[in-house]
């Protein structure tokens, strides 16, 4: 069976997939090992994982994820510094001022970046920062914050990590809409400003038959602004159970997109949130959803895995 690592490496891109760090082994371990070169902690360097109560620190699931990837020669993307989702409670219901709160998320970055430091590729600083029209959604940062925590959090990464590259990352940003020029601007308006900005994350959540046309233009458009690119979370869900006709249309949507990435040279590679159709967030959200990533519950590889691979040049 094709290798996915060793061809987008031909390709100059990275495949990677997100993980979940209890289930490393066996054979889900032996896959991620030996198909990708980039992992993803899809929960456990989350601020809710790793700091749920003030000051008492639990690393053991973010630790595994990185051991995991140096013994296996691959990329880890750090995931994710600052989001309003699965946060402690104390941060998301206390009272801040500012000031309060600017020093709580930069000592967290701090904290956590720094822990971590020369040993991450990527991280995913802000998370999701955009509402679907392009306004910043009113999370506990942008509320006792303001505008300015991007660029808060992106200097306190710079300072706790020099090495790692530092991407903003959002879903529903893969075409060009409202959402995804809010993201064009802001990048633009960091980068006039110095604030350290290596690359933009598009998540890439995507719904069979709905892969948008724009992709590698909305791609390219970002390349040529000055910064990298990356496809993060890659999956692409359909009505259970899947018709063959439904698997052979995944296969040429997984294809366009890794095939869209490896065309633009800024591109950094693609990362699948689970390769596994076990590991999968999409039937817990989405009801009557599914089967949303390259390999079937029993890790057999799906029509979508040798998608991926003829994108990347296998015949
Ligand atoms: O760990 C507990 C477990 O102890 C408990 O028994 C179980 C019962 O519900 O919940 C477990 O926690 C769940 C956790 O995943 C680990 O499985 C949470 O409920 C569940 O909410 C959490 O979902 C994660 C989700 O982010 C949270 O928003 C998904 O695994 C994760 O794949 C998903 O990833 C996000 C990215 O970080 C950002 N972009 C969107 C993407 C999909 O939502």
């Amino acid at each position: 069976e094709p290798v996915l690592r060793d061809l987008a490496a031909a390709k100059g891109i990275y495949y990677g997939t997100a993980v979940t760090a209890s289930k490393l082994n066996g054979t889900y371990g032996t896959i991620t090992g030996e198909q990708f070169d980039s992992i993803t902690p899809g929960n456990e360097m989350k601020w809710g994982s790793v700091e749920a109560t003030r000051g008492s620190f639990t690393w053991s699931g973010a630790d595994a994820v990185v051991a995991f990837a140096e013994a296996h020669a691959q990329k880890v993307r750090g995931h994710t510094l600052v989001w309003h989702s699965q946060l402690p409670n104390w941060v998301s219901n206390g009272s801040w001022t500012a000031d309060t709160l600017r020093t709580v998320m930069t000592d967290h970055i701090a904290t956590e970046a720094g822990r971590y430091q020369g040993r991450i590729d990527h991280w995913d600083v802000v998370n999701e920062p955009f509402n679907e029209d392009g306004t910043r959604r009113q999370s506990v940062f942008q509320t006792a914050i303001g505008d300015s925590y991007i660029a808060d959090a992106l200097r306190a990464a710079r300072a706790a990590d020099p090495a790692a590259k530092l991407y903003v990352n959002d879903y529903n940003v893969e075409g060009v809409n409202a959402k995804s020029t809010a993201l064009y601007n802001l990048v633009k308006s960091l980068k006039e400003q110095g604030v350290p900005i290596d690359g933009v994350g598009l998540q890439a959540h995507l719904i069979l038959g709905q892969v948008p046309s724009t992709l590698q233009a909305n791609i390219q458009r970002f390349a040529d602004l000055g910064v990298d690119v990356a496809i993060t979370e890659l999956d692409i869900r359909m009505t259970v159970p899947p018709t063959t006709a439904q698997l052979a249309q995944q296969k040429a949507e997984y294809k366009a997109v890794t095939a869209a990435c490896a065309a633009v040279a800024r591109c950094e590679g693609v990362t699948v949130w689970g390769f596994t159709d076990s590991d999968s967030w999409i039937p817990d959200v989405f009801t009557g959803y599914g089967a949303a990533t390259p390999y079937d519950e029993n890790f057999q590889p799906k029509p979508a895995y040798y998608g991926i691979a003829e994108a990347l040049g296998w015949v």
